[in-house]
């Protein structure tokens, strides 16, 4: 929007700047997306008088930000520039890693991308990889640094150089940003600690518990069990600090306009590395408000569309992934919704579905899966999801309880029952997990454990049970085949193309015991690797049918996401059915979630005009379908992608 009170404004700051240099593609972008900077900015932080001097600081690292980043990168957002949709596309697929569990460094890394050739991914995410104290780290999440990369694992010219190896090779880069808060070893914080006023206000920190005892009453915890609470003592400054999630993550005071625009800038210097993708992680908290559970809050939507059309500016090819896991009408809102079209995220994780698949496997059917996706609120166009089945973090219960009840259940024993059949506390469960964050008082737990694990394979493999093994198979491959076909990019967590189980070296750890999220965060088994070439061998039938799942989802343009899913109830409440579409190109993908055989209905099948009599086929084998009086057979687990011949 044209405004004469922010043109003034900008005119200004870039004359007082007196550097005629900044070039078109900036200019044009900074013009375009001024006014909305503008005014978010003052929506933000309305009562301060400052508030323009800020901003004019907030241009100029906008600049510098630009005129630091590579040629290279500004050719890149050029290119997406054009093409703005390339995210959405059914070429993608993706695999998350933990870098030194994968291959001990950032060299090692390099060395072993033809894996991922192998595979077919070529999208990476890189977990947390910046520098962090040795203990108190978070899997990474307590960064004392963002600008260096914890020296263990290599340097920031290693970041650089892999972005640029993968981008030749037509592959993409995630990396994260810890946006919420830092480690209590991050810079800012020791000044804090050394009794640095200006620093102490980059933190929420309070003289007694008067404060901090109001907030707790609303505020829920993340970490009950070993770190309860939501703020942390500093004896140093005899001060309560918020500290959110553990103790040594403290968190950002957004609402002191300077640690927005440094936040700001530590986004865009990553960015600048060749990073495609931001993830921005712990995004609900970014806001705190007495009184409110300081999650999912307006303003932190706010602050996410400044910073999105900052970003816009300087860095438009890299895009936002929201880590933002709460309820399902909430992930929805980090796409932002700008009429119609999304301003904060362009990507979320699906953690709705992902719950959904894990509760679907435990009941073998699709009743609570249905009625909660049938709920979801839209998305706008032009964002995607980001579909995974297990990633480093525990499975959290967060769908809606009144979809349960609508499912027929009671909503607390539901709950329960997940719980316990996850966890193998139920004898005939299959299902090897353990509770996480456990509340004892109401029995109520997230849930940690690796995909193969869960799906059954560690218990079937220590009762030496062959058939419980090729259930425990199918199950993983029936729910990769799911993220494949939903629309987005599916996100694979390292190790489960393998079947990798729990491994319970953790507890040997003290730096780790206290999480048992580290039993789902193998390291990679490079002798197992081998195996994916060894015919008969689990590993190769898991890894060749992933292998193969990703080659015909490239083929399948009706995969790629456009919002063109449509779920179809089926009649039959262990399958799951969607039709994805695109042109001419159509799919129904038929998931049988039961343990037993079960039939899709013929009249399912032509009602949404797949007709029978003139052929099916199913396009992740190759094979014809043929229905007969019952409809379509789908043996225990089995999917179909089906087209019509
Ligand atoms: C995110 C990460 C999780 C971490 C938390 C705090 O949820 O995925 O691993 O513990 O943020 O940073």
């Amino acid at each position: 929007m044209y405004n004469p009170t922010s043109k003034r404004l900008l005119s200004d700051i870039l004359n007082k700047r007196g550097k005629a240099s900044l070039d078109r593609d900036f200019m044009i972008r900074l013009s375009a997306n001024f006014h909305t900077i503008f005014s978010y900015f003052h929506q933000l932080y309305p009562l301060r008088d400052d508030v323009w001097d800020h901003l004019g600081t907030l241009v100029n690292r906008l600049a510098d930000a630009y005129e630091k980043r590579p040629v290279a990168l500004r050719k890149m957002d050029r290119d997406r520039e054009l093409a703005p949709d390339w995210f959405l596309s059914e070429k993608l697929a993706g695999m998350m890693l933990y870098v030194d569990r994968f291959a001990n460094d950032l060299q090692g890394f390099q060395k072993k991308i033809p894996y991922f050739d192998k595979l077919g991914i070529n999208l990476i995410h890189l977990m947390p990889l910046l520098k962090c104290p040795k203990e108190n780290n978070d899997g990474g999440y307590a960064v004392s640094n963002y600008r260096e990369v914890n020296p263990e694992l290599g340097s920031m010219d290693d970041i650089r150089k892999i972005a640029k190896i993968l981008h030749q090779q037509g592959k993409y880069l995630m990396l994260d940003l810890a946006i919420n808060h830092t480690s209590n070893e991050h810079e800012w914080a020791q000044k804090a600690i050394a009794g640095e006023r200006e620093y102490q206000d980059f933190y929420y920190f309070y003289d007694n518990r008067h404060t901090p005892d109001q907030f707790e009453q609303s505020m829920p915890q993340v970490f009950p069990e070993t770190a309860p609470g939501n703020f942390t003592y500093v004896p140093e400054l005899n001060k309560w600090v918020m500290s959110v999630f553990h103790d040594y993550q403290w968190d950002l005071n957004f609402s002191n306009p300077k640690v927005f625009i440094e936040m700001l800038d530590n986004l865009l210097f990553l960015a600048n590395q060749g990073v495609d993708i931001l993830r921005l992680d712990a995004l609900a908290f970014t806001w705190k408000k007495l009184g409110t559970s300081c999650q999912n809050l307006d303003e932190a939507h706010l602050l996410l569309q400044t910073l999105k059309a900052c970003a816009q500016v300087v860095a438009p090819g890299t895009i936002f992934l929201a880590e933002a896991i709460v309820a399902p009408h909430e992930i929805v809102k980090y796409f932002g919704d700008n009429q119609g079209f999304s301003n904060e995220c362009d990507l979320a994780y699906n953690a709705t579905l992902m719950t959904l698949l894990w509760e679907s496997i435990a009941t073998k059917n699709n009743r609570l899966l249905h009625i909660s996706l049938s709920n979801v609120p839209g998305k706008p166009l032009g964002t995607t999801w980001l579909n995974y089945v297990r990633c480093h973090d525990d499975i959290g219960l967060g769908y809606e309880d009144y979809h349960a009840t609508l499912a027929g259940y009671d909503a607390s024993g539901h709950r329960r029952f997940i719980i316990d059949f996850l966890t193998g506390a139920i004898d005939w469960s299959f299902a090897s997990g353990r509770p996480f964050m456990e509340d004892k008082k109401n029995g109520d737990a997230r849930i940690s454990g690796s995909l193969a694990s869960l799906a059954g394979l560690e218990k079937a493999l220590r009762n030496q049970d062959e058939y419980a093994q090729e259930l425990a198979f199918k199950r993983i491959i029936l729910l990769h085949a799911i993220i494949m076909a939903f629309g987005g990019i599916p996100l694979l967590y390292m190790g489960d193309e393998l079947g990798l189980i729990n491994d319970y070296s953790y507890e040997q750890d003290k730096k780790k015991a206290h999480d048992n999220r580290w039993m789902h965060r193998p390291k990679m088994d490079w002798d197992l690797v081998k195996n994916v070439d060894v015919k008969g061998t689990l590993e190769y039938n898991i890894f060749q049918s992933i292998s193969k799942m990703i080659t015909v989802r490239r083929q399948s343009p009706e995969f790629r996401d456009a919002n063109n899913l449509h779920i179809v109830d089926s009649g039959n409440q262990h399958l799951f059915v969607f039709v994805r579409y695109w042109g001419k190109h159509r799919s129904m993908a038929v998931f049988n979630l039961n343990d037993h055989r079960e039939f899709l209905h013929v009249d399912v099948l032509n009602q949404q005009n797949f007709i029978v009599q003139s052929g099916l086929k199913d396009k992740y084998t190759g094979a014809a379908l043929s229905c007969d009086w019952h409809g379509l057979e789908l043996a225990p687990y089995q999917f179909y992608w089906i087209t019509q011949a």
